[in-house]
């Protein structure tokens, strides 16, 4: 046998045996995990504000769980990252995201002007300054990833839509406005509409966002079961209706 021979039967028994041990490995993971980890690279070449990768994950599988022609509400979507990791749990599928937003920022806590996160010294938190327009971005970002079929971008202040809303929701997740009667508001004119049993999700619900904590612990919180974390998020269900 010559050395090359010896070479590339040497290469190949320890790629066969490579396979054996990393194949039961993959066959353990999870199927929605495999479809994650495949979507992963073009949810995270969009910018964006999750706590990453375990919130992007909690929104693709919520999503991926909800039944077939499910409603999605999304406030606050940004260039499209959450709305992105939404979406993909809806390949497929009837069901749909609505995705909320002014796409150019608000007067208060999300400002239009130089993009970048600043310290606000007089309330202590990070706020984060847009520069114009970022609807075609979302748009770009929702395209690229093959999502613009289950995205429906819904272009407006959230309290605006609300009092046109008729849908009802599966899925809200509130991401938009940070104030605290904002959120306040977003929680209170869209919960009406999410069913029995949908799940109601607030991003940043800590310390550092006072707006959304508040209306997690002093109000959403008492309306919803089954309640949870993840990371900065906070989610619950809303309560079945009693049966008599
Ligand atoms: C924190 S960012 C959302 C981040 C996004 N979920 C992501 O995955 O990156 C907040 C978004 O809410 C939008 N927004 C803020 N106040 C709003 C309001 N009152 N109505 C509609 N959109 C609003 C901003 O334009 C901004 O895009």
């Amino acid at each position: 046998m010559r050395v090359q021979d010896v070479m590339t039967t040497g290469r190949s028994r320890i790629r066969s045996a490579a396979a054996r041990i990393v194949r039961p490995m993959l066959a353990r993971i999870a199927p929605e995990e495999r479809e994650f980890r495949r979507i992963w690279p073009m949810i995270n070449s969009i910018e964006g504000l999750l706590v990453s990768p375990d919130q992007e994950r909690w929104l693709f599988r919520m999503a991926r769980a909800l039944p077939d022609g499910s409603n999605i509400v999304e406030i606050g979507s940004f260039k499209g990252r959450s709305t992105s990791c939404l979406a993909f749990g809806c390949r497929g599928t009837k069901k749909k995201v609505y995705a909320i937003d002014t796409f150019s920022g608000n007067d208060s806590d999300f400002l239009v002007g130089s993009p970048v996160m600043q310290e606000d010294g007089k309330r202590g938190w990070p706020y984060m300054h847009y520069s114009g327009s970022f609807f075609d971005e979302f748009c770009r970002n929702i395209k690229k990833c093959g999502l613009s079929g289950y995205v429906t971008p819904v272009i407006g202040w959230s309290a605006e839509v609300a009092k046109d809303w008729d849908q009802p929701i599966d899925l809200l997740f509130i991401d938009g406005s940070h104030e605290y009667k904002d959120v306040l508001e977003d929680f209170k004119q869209f919960f009406p509409q999410v069913k029995p049993g949908g799940i109601v999700a607030f991003h940043d619900v800590v310390d550092t966002w006072p707006g959304p904590l508040r209306v997690w612990k002093e109000v959403a919180s008492g309306y919803l079961v089954d309640t949870g974390r993840c990371s900065t998020l906070a989610f619950g269900k809303k309560r079945l209706l009693p049966t008599s």
